[in-house]
């Protein structure tokens, strides 16, 4: 698919991995980009093709309104973490907090199921994972529960929704305000959880967004994972 001139909306496109794909689908020349997130007023965008929306990707009755305001479009990606996540062993989590990390899967099927309808047949869907999903760290069990569902939900859909296609797009650690250290905290906190990675570095955004670019305009991918973790799953 050519980006240029299309109609995309964009959950979590504030912030992060969001932000930097709003960016460089809107210089790559797309029509019109929603940019939605509970505040998007923060991310400070002010491009002529990028709209902020301020919409919860967990208030059906919003988005249902949204979609209805704006009618069919093109693309439909979503990397909003819909929440809180819980870190650390099973044994002793809380399982509220458990339970509450699925709210990044709450937020994706809202968004499909709700959004579907008014994709263009010769659309597509991106979701992003997380490398947990299919090599978990100690401390990750929650992200790795949700990670596996979401490309289970994405790989199982891909064959219900055809010839509409969807696809992951799964990072490894990657420098983004989702971490709100500073400094040197924030510099050794990255240096400690990536050092055994094939590439020891956080990614950046924008590396991911070039893997979200990359399953938008290739036709010939659906149902797949786009793995942009630094080597985690080789490590
Ligand atoms: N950064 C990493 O190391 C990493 C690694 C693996 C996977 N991921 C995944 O990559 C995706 C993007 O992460 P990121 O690092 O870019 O995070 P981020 O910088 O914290 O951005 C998250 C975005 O989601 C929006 N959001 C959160 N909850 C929302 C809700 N309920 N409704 C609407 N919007 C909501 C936030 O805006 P508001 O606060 O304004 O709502 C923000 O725009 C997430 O799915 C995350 O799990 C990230």
């Amino acid at each position: 698919m050519n980006i240029e001139n299309k109609k995309i909306i964009l959950f979590g496109g504030t912030s992060g991995i969001g932000l930097s794909t709003t960016i460089m689908l809107s210089k790559m020349g797309a029509k019109k980009i929603y940019a939605i997130s509970r505040n998007p007023e923060k991310s400070n965008l002010s491009y002529t093709n990028v709209e902020l929306v301020k919409t919860d990707v967990l208030n059906e009755n919003d988005l249902l309104a949204f979609f209805k305001k704006i009618g069919k479009y093109d693309v439909l990606i979503n990397a909003a973490t819909g929440g809180e996540r819980a870190i650390g062993p099973f044994m002793n989590m809380d399982l509220v907090g458990y339970r509450n990390s699925f709210k990044k899967l709450w937020g994706y099927t809202n968004t499909v199921r709700l959004g579907l309808k008014q994709l263009n047949k010769n659309g597509c869907i991106v979701l992003v994972s997380g490398s947990p999903a299919r090599k978990c760290k100690a401390g990750q069990i929650a992200l790795a529960s949700v990670g596996g569902a979401v490309e289970a939900f994405s790989r199982s859909l891909a064959a219900e929704i055809k010839p509409i296609r969807i696809n992951i797009v799964s990072p490894g650690i990657i420098d983004t305000p989702m971490i709100q250290l500073e400094g040197k905290e924030r510099d050794d906190f990255y240096r400690n959880v990536t050092k055994e990675n094939l590439i020891p570095r956080p990614g950046k955004a924008e590396e991911v967004t070039q893997a979200i670019i990359f399953a938008i305009q290739n036709d010939f991918i659906t149902g797949t994972t786009i793995d942009v973790d630094g080597g985690w799953l080789s490590s």
